[in-house]
């Protein structure tokens, strides 16, 4: 099982677009794929068409668990299947939000999506976990979870700024928890027709170098149609501009021989 977590303090860069994109495209073709939703507001679980305001069990139950009694029950009474083959939802409630308070730094608390995904390591092929825009537990929880942390970035003025801010909380939580991470930069919503847009490419590209992955994800507006129907983009136009790039950007994160930089740059 592969696990990638998609994170960025910033919020509506893409996270849960590519989340959900890449998900889709996974098993479209036959890999067994679940995502799981970390983020309060649950727009990952809404855009499956569940309801974050009332879902029970959702993975804030596992979280209430491990406080409660030191150990998670059984992860897959969580797990929901969606409309679609080969993919499912560990859902987001609401209550997520007042984690953070209950938690305060409790021993544990950090590990618990890592065991969590542990316990079901053998049901699928890969994980993607969408993070909520801030740094808190669930983002903890998610970094020490996967293998890969990609981080989209949306190709706009100040986007440098949001990025920096989001490398250097990175920097002292993997140093606080001392594991290794590694990390890809996802250009996202980038509009090739202004120029801002392609300096601040050319920009991130400079600084980041091969942190920053080749391509780019377009600005596509299906993907706000796709997301208001509740359907991948990738199953609703399989072609779309936007179905490309993440097609082509899960090819460079499946099939990289070389390791992708790591967080504190070892
Ligand atoms: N490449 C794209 N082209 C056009 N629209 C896009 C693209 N990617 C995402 N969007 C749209 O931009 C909005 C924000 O995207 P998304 O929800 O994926 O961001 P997010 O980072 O998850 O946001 P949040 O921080 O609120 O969780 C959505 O309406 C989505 O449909
Ligand atoms: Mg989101």
């Amino acid at each position: 099982m592969k696990v990638f977590a998609v994170a960025n303090q910033k919020g509506g860069v893409g996270k849960t677009t590519t989340s959900v994109t890449l998900a889709g495209l996974l098993s479209q073709h036959g890999h067994k794929t679940l995502v799981v939703d970390l983020d309060p507001h649950g727009s990952l679980t809404t855009y499956f068409r569940y309801d974050a305001e009332r879902i029970t069990p959702s993975v804030y139950d596992l979280f209430e668990q491990q406080l409660r009694s030191g150990h998670i029950g059984d992860v897959t009474s969580a797990i929901r299947r969606t409309s679609y083959k080969n993919l499912h939802l560990l859902p987001a409630s609401t209550a997520l939000a007042t984690l953070d308070r209950q938690i305060g730094s409790r021993d544990g608390m950090g590990l618990v999506v890592l065991k969590s995904l542990d316990q079901i390591s053998h049901l699928y092929d890969y994980v993607f976990i969408d993070c909520p825009p801030v740094l808190g537990i669930a983002m903890i929880n998610a970094l020490a979870a996967s293998e890969l942390l990609l981080i989209p970035v949306q190709t706009e003025f100040l986007a440098q700024k949001g990025l920096e801010r989001m490398l250097q909380t990175l920097k002292m939580v993997v140093r606080a928890q001392k594991f290794p991470l590694q990390h890809l930069i996802v250009p996202t919503l980038f509009d090739q027709r202004t120029r801002a847009a392609r300096d601040i490419l050319q920009e991130l590209r400079q600084r980041y170098g091969s942190s920053v992955w080749s391509s780019q994800v377009p600005v596509d507006n299906q993907f706000r149609e796709a997301s208001r129907l509740g359907v991948p983009l990738s199953i609703r136009v399989p072609h779309a501009r936007g179905v490309e790039a993440y097609s082509e950007l899960l090819d460079f994160i499946l099939h990289r021989d070389v390791p992708f930089r790591q967080v504190m740059g070892q």
